[in-house]
């Protein structure tokens, strides 16, 4: 008999993630008014997981195509997919496509993307690697991703405590002090935590500091359609940089306005700038840089996962259903603006102190509430309803049969606990 070599001194307990830990605590709570505003998925009015009718559709026409098979796709992802998920980013008359300027991965959704950036980084950039720059608040897993990936990560401001509101001042200030070359990540829309976009004028001053102070920006778009609701107005913020010609990355998830969560799909789009002498140094850069994102690709996962991507293409590529996927993201994100009227209207009811026009006001999946962690424990323990920490609730988790209840529930706890 031999004893483990994996002691605790070699591998010691790892701290439990907090948004899976919470959401253990939500499915082990008996309570039949438990209410899951934890994480960003959307929910029908039924508190349901919604899957998209156009994707059932996509579903349908996949079972029928007798040419359709479960292969292994090319290193980089399926081609009808990449090539259809670059233009609904870029846009379809974006300068960076016509002029051969972007790569494209198929990834493992966002966070598969958003990692495969970041090592793209840490690899090729000079040594040691350009600092990372987040927001602060910024998505619970950027941190680790781009830790584990070997980048210096550091933090620019961007919600006020004071305000609530965008520190954007001292955001751009933060940002023009950045080293050169350094990447500054950006939630390309709706915001996650903050549900608190710039405006396209703040865009615009943003985009002009880091064109200036040559910084490389890295757009996380996991929101796509949520923030107005409209896939073309959601990319304000990235089309505008492509204009401005520089080299940038985008990762682009399909997991929200999709609703293909557990299906993985996403895309990593690395463009390069505009401002090469001809069209062969262009498409050099490009090539080099396929090559190396290649190369990491086939050493991590070896090809991305095909079904997700094929519903995703043919949604993309069939006029039809690429227009009754906009009527859908139009469902979901106007039940959650609903959602948001009625829990501000239900707390204005009741008096509740606080400032409750910013339900309004912040846009996306996500309402950035000020609540305390000590008045989320409350809402958890006494009224079992579940939030994050940083008093984020998925507005999504909200429906016309909780949302008196969960205003009740924020009207006791900020009353009894300053
Ligand atoms: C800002 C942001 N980026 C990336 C992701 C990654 O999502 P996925 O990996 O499901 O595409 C999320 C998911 O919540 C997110 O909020």
């Amino acid at each position: 008999m031999k004893s483990t070599i994996f002691t605790e001194d070699v591998v010691p307990q790892a701290p439990d993630d907090p948004h899976y830990g919470l959401r253990a605590a939500f499915r082990a709570d008996t309570s039949d008014q438990k209410v899951d505003l934890i994480i960003g998925v959307y929910r029908d009015d039924d508190g349901k997981p919604w899957n998209l009718p156009v994707v059932k559709k996509a579903e349908a026409a996949f079972q029928r195509d007798a040419t359709r098979n479960h292969e292994y796709l090319p290193i980089t992802g399926l081609p009808s997919f990449t090539l259809a998920a670059q233009k609904l980013i870029l846009g379809t008359d974006s300068p960076a496509i016509k002029e051969n300027r972007v790569c494209t991965v198929q990834t493992i959704s966002g966070t598969g993307a958003v990692h495969l950036g970041g090592l793209f980084m840490a690899r090729n950039l000079s040594h040691p690697p350009p600092k990372l720059y987040l927001p602060t608040p910024t998505w619970a897993n950027h941190n680790g991703i781009f830790t584990n990936v070997g980048l210096t990560v550091d933090w620019y401001p961007y919600y006020s405590l004071e305000t609530k509101l965008l520190d954007f001042d001292r955001m751009i200030s933060t940002v023009r002090q950045a080293p050169p070359h350094s990447i500054i990540l950006l939630h390309a829309c709706a915001h996650n935590p903050t549900g608190i976009d710039p405006t396209e004028d703040q865009w615009k001053e943003i985009a002009q500091v880091i064109y200036e102070t040559n910084l490389i920006p890295f757009f996380d778009c996991a929101y796509q359609g949520f923030a107005s609701g409209s896939i073309s107005k959601d990319n304000f913020a990235i089309r505008h940089f492509i204009e401005l010609g520089i080299d940038m990355l985008i990762a682009q998830s399909f997991s929200k306005n999709l609703g293909l969560y557990g299906q993985r799909v996403g895309c990593l789009h690395i463009v390069v700038a505009s401002g090469q002498e001809d069209g062969t140094a262009t498409s050099d850069a490009i090539k080099r840089i396929s090559s190396q994102v290649s190369a990491l690709q086939r050493a991590e996962i070896s090809n991305p996962p095909i079904y997700g991507a094929q519903l995703a293409s043919i949604v993309l590529n069939t006029p039809a259903l690429f227009e009754e996927w906009q009527l859908d993201l139009r469902t979901m994100a106007d039940r959650i603006l609903q959602m948001r009227q009625r829990l501000m209207r239900d707390l204005d009811a009741l008096g509740t102190p606080g400032q409750w026009d910013r339900l309004v006001s912040q846009i996306g999946m996500f309402a950035y509430t000020s609540l305390t962690v000590a008045q989320v424990r409350e809402l958890r323990g006494t009224w079992h309803v579940y939030l994050t920490e940083d008093g984020r609730i998925s507005v999504a988790g909200l429906n016309t049969r909780n949302v008196t209840y969960c205003a009740q529930a924020i009207d006791d706890v900020v009353r009894r606990i300053g």
